[in-house]
């Protein structure tokens, strides 16, 4: 327990950086502030550099030219809060309660990287320095797609150069587990459009001549999948790399399966691809989900209309060696094969990105297991996860580095949910974790 530490995150937590709505632009720019002055006073040099989006924050410190770099990478932005009245007390007046602090940007992604930065502070209050070269890179753009992080990358290539990443920004297993993270899903993101008359009608007056675009809509979404839950898109599935056996055979006796994810998720059922657990689907397996849908009368009552359009925000998700814009293409084709006449469609591209894969073998993977190992002091995890940080292929397409996962989250952490919570025991390992790797890259 550390007093100091727990202030820092509870200021950090109260600025409302959600990347994604244009009125909380100004504390966007004040919460990249805050981080920057924190920076600075470690002893770091900061930039808030601007982007054509919300600012990146920038900090090192003095590099030595015959020392390891290492950057680690996090994002001080987060999800929307709605549904706002699930949550139990506000999203931005974080909550500590039995040692589990409760707001928007708890465990993702505020928690855990504040965990590093706090845990190079004590490095430099008890050494003195770091043990090697460091740059942070903070964005605030993740929970939007990075749209402007490649570019950046690619116009400070020279001074980014280093030799690997760090992230943590996935999750553990369980409680008190280390978890190794190799692969990661991508992501490709569409809006789906069906519209028909030209305007509102009644839907007595009319009703019966015409598609209704809410119910096309709905049977184009339901031709997604067949009965079973198995994705039924024309060259979905083509370049989808197989689980291996022994992924299959070390995540079976993982402290994680079917009935706790039940348990966590709250289902009178799971539902799934069959022939995969929970966990299998999960992270190796493709999806497709609807994340929104509107069209038609939404408030109190009835309103006897057939709306002019309907809409639904789609996602499908990724793995190895699945392509985002074979897979956009593919869900294309699909959908205009079964649109019928009686209506327009319209598919508006949104954000995507690849999955990634690395060698949890490799010199550095080894030297993060070896710290997790050393903080949680407890049987390693070597997993895969089902979401998406799209900028870890970019970091290695532009700077030809691969990425250390070391997640801090815990299962039930409800992120991008209401009541999104972090604890303290994690945060507070967060900070031990760091130490101990910036220790066994340097090594
Ligand atoms: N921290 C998550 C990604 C994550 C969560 C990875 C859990 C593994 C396990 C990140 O902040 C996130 O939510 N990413 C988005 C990316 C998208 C907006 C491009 C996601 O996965 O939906
Ligand atoms: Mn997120």
């Amino acid at each position: 327990m550390n007093e100091l530490h727990l202030a820092r995150l509870i200021e950090f937590l109260r600025f409302p950086s959600v990347s994604t709505t244009p009125a909380h632009q100004g504390d966007m720019r004040r919460c990249a502030e805050w981080l920057g002055a924190e920076l600075r006073a470690m002893g770091l040099s900061v930039e808030i550099a601007p982007t054509a989006g919300h600012p990146v924050v920038l900090a090192c410190n003095a590099h030595r030219s015959e020392r390891r770099t290492v950057m680690i990478y996090g994002h001080y932005d987060v999800q929307p809060v709605d549904p706002i009245a699930l949550w139990t007390t506000p999203p931005f007046e974080p909550r500590v309660e039995n040692g589990i602090v409760y707001a928007r940007g708890a465990t993702d992604n505020k928690g855990q990287i504040l965990a590093h930065v706090l845990g190079m502070a004590e490095t430099i209050q008890r050494a003195g320095e770091l043990p090697l070269n460091v740059i942070l890179l903070i964005e605030g753009e993740e929970e939007i797609g990075s749209p402007h992080l490649e570019e950046f990358l690619v116009a400070r290539r020279d001074e980014l150069r280093c030799d690997v990443i760090a992230i943590s920004d996935t999750g553990m297993v369980a409680p008190k587990v280390p978890t190794f993270t190799y692969g990661l899903r991508g992501i490709v993101t569409v809006e789906v459009r069906v519209s028909g008359p030209a305007t509102d009608l009644h839907s007595g007056i009319f009703g019966g001549a015409v598609a209704n675009p809410v119910t096309v809509l709905a049977r184009l979404i339901a031709t997604l999948h067949d009965a079973h839950g198995r994705i039924v898109v024309e060259g979905f599935h083509d370049d989808v790399t197989p689980l291996q056996q022994w992924e299959r055979d070390a995540w079976a006796r993982l402290p994680i399966n079917d009935a706790e994810i039940q348990r966590l998720t709250g289902v009178p059922a799971l539902f799934g691809e069959e022939g995969y657990s929970a966990i299998e689907r999960t992270w190796a397996r493709p999806t497709a989900e609807v994340n929104g849908i509107g069209g038609g009368f939404q408030g109190e009552g009835t309103k006897t209309v057939i709306a002019r359009e309907a809409f639904a925000k789609l996602s499908f998700r990724l793995v190895p060696e699945q392509r985002p814009d074979q897979v956009r293409a593919a869900v294309e084709r699909h959908f205009k094969k079964h649109c019928p006449p009686s209506v327009h469609l319209q598919i508006d591209h949104g954000h995507s990105g690849e999955p990634y894969l690395t060698d949890p073998q490799s010199a550095f993977g080894l030297a993060a297991q070896r710290a997790l190992r050393r903080t949680f002091d407890n049987d390693l995890a070597l997993i895969r996860e089902g979401g998406s940080i799209p900028i870890v292929n970019t970091f290695k397409r532009v700077l030809g580095v691969e990425t250390l996962l070391l997640g801090l989250a815990l299962p039930d952490c409800k992120a991008h949910a209401p009541n999104e919570n972090f604890p303290l025991e994690n945060f507070y390992a967060g900070i031990q974790l760091n130490q101990a790797l910036l220790e066994e890259l340097g090594a």
